[in-house]
């Protein structure tokens, strides 16, 4: 009976992303539709983040935009999904007029009856969080695509003390295996080309006698021409089998996102990260021997509560000796309800500012240096879409992770091909003459011309 449009926002990490279609699954079972269109909705929905204060003023600012449409139609509905609401709760509907309802990531499947309320003029708030709920029942609402990204597990227990996912998502549980399995099946009957598997520590997954390792097989036996990625490990649990598995399986890709935040012990120790950089460049090395020409990317924290110029240099020091592919940098932010949050915020922002473009200088020379080496190679890309800048080029990953802008030619969408690297920077490649690739011929190492 309800035809209401809805129009969704989403920010933050894939998880939101991930959500976004589930809530979408949700909301087309009870019969909305939506809209690319914000001033056509009869519902607006943000998907929030609230891992640092940044992410969340942008949330802010979207909210004065629709402030603006919702004089032009007073009977809009502004809902807020997510971390942020989680986090801020009430106090989202109190002091926002705009907003109408505010639901927590747990709560999904009570939104058709929270917009029905606020549509009537009630404003609605649902933030429990659940230890048991994956949505796993929920088909996720999916555009056909070349890449789709399932949540095997929600939430986190690690504690990282600076961190504030395990106060809005709630405690770690997992998908079943099968159910994921049939997941994948049904995305390679719909042409999908890779699949990513979710979770904060997808390494903490587990379904009875299965860990992360045995899904990532069962994942990867489905279709050997389907790429298998997945996001973020944790150094801690990062197993020797994991690294086996990655090995053995030519579609999982041998590219692992691997946060070391600090390449100071003693900061380390503060954050909780319950690992040392000793562990780290241990786990490191092991996986290098045994995947050859692995690509790693990391995430780093600048000025965390007490870091000395000492602690600093160590971080660069680590940047150098790890040599990663590409990292994500943050200045740390001050999150409430978090352990360093009682530590105080004693890094002055100049001093934070000034240590961050030292590691994103270093990064990304780094990162230039390794695609200055990847010149004259020939490596397997798979067709995503087309390029940004124009529709005279593909965009397309190899399996380590790497963009690379390739020439037309007679190639599709979701082909593999081979394609020789002309030029790099620090970001992207660049390649010519690209050959189409039968899954039969896959190379999966860099190959000399
Ligand atoms: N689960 C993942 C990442 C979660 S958030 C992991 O364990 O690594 C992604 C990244 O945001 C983190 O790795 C961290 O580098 C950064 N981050 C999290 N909280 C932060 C904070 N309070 N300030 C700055 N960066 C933060
Ligand atoms: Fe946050 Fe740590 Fe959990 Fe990652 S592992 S989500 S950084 S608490
Ligand atoms: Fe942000 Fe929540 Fe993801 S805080 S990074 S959207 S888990």
């Amino acid at each position: 009976m309800n035809k209401q449009r809805v129009y969704i926002e989403t920010y933050g990490c894939q998880m939101n992303v991930a959500d976004t279609e589930i809530v979408k699954g949700i909301l087309s079972r009870s019969g909305y539709s939506f809209t690319e269109n914000a001033e056509l909705a009869d519902v607006i929905l943000i998907n929030t983040c609230a891992i640092r204060e940044h992410a969340e003023e942008r949330i802010y600012g979207r909210l004065g935009a629709f402030r603006t449409i919702k004089k032009h139609n007073p009977d809009l509905v502004v809902g807020i999904l997510g971390c942020m609401a989680e986090r801020l709760r009430k106090q989202l509907i109190e002091e926002e007029q705009v907003v109408d309802l505010v639901a927590g990531p747990d709560e999904y499947r009570r939104l058709p009856e929270l917009i029905d309320t606020a549509l009537v003029g009630e404003k609605g708030i649902a933030v429990r969080l659940s230890k048991t709920e994956t949505y796993d029942d929920i088909e996720p609402y999916r555009e056909d695509g070349i890449s789709a990204w399932i949540a095997v597990m929600r939430g986190c227990d690690k504690f990282c003390t600076f961190c504030v996912v395990p106060f809005t998502r709630g405690r770690e549980r997992s998908r079943p295996l099968m159910s994921i399995v049939d997941e994948v099946k049904e995305l390679t009957r719909r042409g999908f080309k890779e699949v990513n598997l979710l979770g904060q520590n997808v390494n903490s997954y587990r379904d009875g006698e299965y860990d992360f390792a045995d899904l990532l097989a069962a994942v990867a036996k489905v279709d050997p021409t389907m790429r298998v990625r997945f996001i973020t490990s944790h150094p801690q649990d990062f197993s020797d089998k994991l690294i086996h598995t990655i090995a053995e399986y030519e579609n999982i890709c041998n590219y692992i996102h691997l946060p070391i935040q600090s390449g100071s012990n003693r900061i380390l120790e503060l954050m909780n990260r319950t690992y040392t950089v000793e562990h780290y460049l241990e786990r490191v090395e092991t996986a290098r021997k045994i995947i050859p020409g692995v690509s790693f990317s990391t995430d780093i924290i600048a000025g965390f509560p007490t870091e000395t110029e000492e602690d600093h240099q160590m971080t660069l020091e680590i940047l150098r000796k790890v040599r990663f592919d590409g990292a994500f940098m943050f200045k740390y932010s001050p999150r409430e309800r978090t352990k360093a949050f009682e530590m105080g915020d004693d890094i002055p922002d100049e001093v934070k500012t000034q240590r961050l473009n030292e590691i994103i200088e270093l990064q990304q020379k780094i990162s230039y240096e390794i695609n200055q080496d990847l010149i004259g190679k020939v490596v397997e890309v798979l067709i995503e879409g087309f390029s940004k800048k124009s529709k005279d080029f593909y965009m397309g990953r190899t399996d380590t992770n790497k963009i690379v802008i390739l020439p037309k030619e007679d190639l599709e969408i979701g082909d593999y091909c081979v394609a020789k690297i002309i030029r790099a920077n620090s970001a992207t490649l660049f390649a010519e003459k690209a050959e189409k690739l039968e899954r039969s011929n896959r190379i999966t190492k860099y190959a000399e011309v």
